[in-house]
């Protein structure tokens, strides 16, 4: 038994699979499409929302290098991706990278992570854009009513209708077609862009240098509201909870973490890129640096503007621009937040739906959702459930520690990623690889230590809520995937033909 768990499915048999007719995706994306797709999913949220709380909360000034900090670790990461996503180019991102290298067991723990990761990224993202149509509505002398506006503050029943609008007319969009989503990404991401750019260039007028001052808040104790909302480090080693200094930064970076969440989704696209062994680095690590050169920009800029402690939470950049008296640059960016967050929700969606798809054909999930529609080519059964789902979610839900969930979910799947790099190596060292991982194993281990520092200054309940996830998949897994696997069952494809039984062992 133990060596069924393990059993691993050859990289040439994942890239076979991507072949059967009825499981093909379109091959239809180039390197500058993956760069605007990253781009297009990394910003949005991170940098819309949460830069001001965490300056507010966690690090003053210093917020600029939470995301540094946050920034390298994605990079170590970034690293790792790009070798295994320009190696096993086919849908499920670290999904499929794990069950080349690890095995089934683990490659199911990732699976289920990553459905965490995105499913409930999409639903935070989405949440944040009702915000802002709602203040731009509002603006505009229209109010909702309240028991359609979310669930934050709603007294009794609270449904977040333009949440779980915005989802459904998603799902649709990815149900017509990838390059569809693709032209429509690259117009919302310029619109994105120009806006984080107006912030930087105009914003840079009204900065004051004494708003910097402290840069480095001194750490001032705070009252832990429950030892569960402690970071886990603090009550491993017993320290007491600080906020600001020099472990305050860390404790933003763990949070700011999820304005760079969505480079990793760029690998699960690798099945439908034209040329995956060359394209896929330039699009992952393209994507990283312009996001992290512009995150580092913005909040240099606004913490400039205007003094941390008086930042505000919900909108803080358009906000920034209000209190400095230019109302008119604050709806612009409002404006372009709402249009940005729309591209972030639509391709976490996307990243999702793949995962699922991978691992409904590897019979991990029921093989009834890896059937890609007739005309359209994508894989709708999935998209529509998945969306669907996530749209009562993303209705029923309010943000908080949702991201912190999502946060620890995807920096698990770094572990995972960074050990499988180094554990492919060995095993199969034969591997054409057109982007190598420097320095192996020194990067990968630098990785996995990094996001676990990461992991550790989360809250010790969103290791539960995580653990609690995780004993669910394997619930599922050891009750349904492990006997359905149809690597477990023998079944390989050969090219022309749908799953022939072939009998293989596949260690
Ligand atoms: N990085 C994405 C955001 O900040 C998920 O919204």
């Amino acid at each position: 038994m133990g060596s069924a768990l393990f059993r691993t499915k050859k990289v040439e048999q994942s890239i076979l699979d991507t072949e059967e007719p009825e499981h093909a995706l379109k091959k239809s994306l180039s390197a500058l499409d993956l760069t605007v797709f990253g781009v297009g999913v990394i910003i949005g949220t991170g940098i819309f929302v949460l830069t001001g709380t965490v300056a507010k909360d966690n690090a003053g000034p210093a917020v600029a290098l939470a995301f540094v900090a946050a920034g390298v670790v994605c990079a170590l990461a970034a690293l790792c991706y790009a070798e295994f996503a320009s190696t096993v180019p086919v849908a499920g991102s670290a999904y499929t990278f794990s069950y080349a290298s690890l095995g089934e067991l683990p490659a199911w723990i990732i699976g289920w992570d990553l459905v965490l990761e995105f499913a409930l990224g999409t639903a935070v993202v989405a949440v944040g854009w009702s915000g802002y149509i709602r203040s731009l509505l509002e603006n505009a002398g229209w109010q909702l009513p309240e028991a359609l506006s979310g669930r934050d503050g709603a007294e009794g029943f609270g449904f977040d209708i333009l949440a779980a609008g915005l989802v459904l007319v998603l799902t649709a969009v990815l149900v017509l077609g990838m390059k569809l989503s693709a032209r429509l990404t690259s117009l919302v991401v310029a619109i994105k862009v120009t806006v984080v750019l107006v912030v930087i260039v105009a914003g840079a007028f009204f900065i004051k240098g004494a708003n910097y001052d402290p840069f480095i808040p001194k750490p001032q104790p705070v009252e832990a509201g429950g030892d569960l909302q402690a970071p886990l480090i603090q009550l491993l080693f017993g320290w007491a909870p600080a906020n600001f200094g020099v472990m305050g930064i860390f404790t933003a970076a763990s949070v700011v973490f999820f304005a760079f969440i969505g480079f990793d989704i760029v690998a699960t696209a690798a099945e439908e890129t034209r040329n995956p062994q060359r394209d896929m680095p330039r699009g992952i690590l393209g994507s990283l640096f312009i996001c992290t050169v512009l995150y580092v920009a913005v909040s240099i800029v606004v913490t400039g503007m205007q003094h941390y402690t008086r930042l505000s939470v919900d909108a803080p950049l358009a906000d920034a621009f209000k209190a400095t008296g230019h109302p008119v640059f604050a709806g612009i960016i409002s404006f372009g937040a709402a249009v940005g967050l729309t591209t972030v929700c639509m391709i976490l969606l996307l990243g999702q739906t793949r995962v699922f798809f991978a691992m409904s054909r590897d019979g991990l999930l029921p093989r009834f959702f890896s059937h890609v529609h007739p005309r359209y080519k994508t894989p709708h059964r999935p998209t529509i459930l998945l969306g669907v789902v996530i749209a009562v979610v993303a209705g029923f839900t309010s943000l908080g520690e949702l991201a912190e969930l999502v946060n620890i979910g995807t920096l698990f799947a770094f572990v995972v990623v960074a050990v499988s790099v180094t554990i492919l190596r060995r095993t199969r060292p034969d591997l054409h690889r057109a982007f190598r991982t420097p320095l192996v194993p020194l990067i990968p281990v630098l990785s996995v230590l990094a996001s676990l520092w990461l992991m550790l200054n989360l809250p010790a309940e969103t290791w539960t809520r995580f653990a609690v996830w995780m004993i669910l998949g394997f619930a599922v897994y050891f009750l349904y995937g492990r006997s359905h696997s149809r690597l477990g069952r023998g079944e390989e494809t050969t090219v022309g033909e749908v799953a022939s039984p072939a009998g293989r062992d596949a260690r």
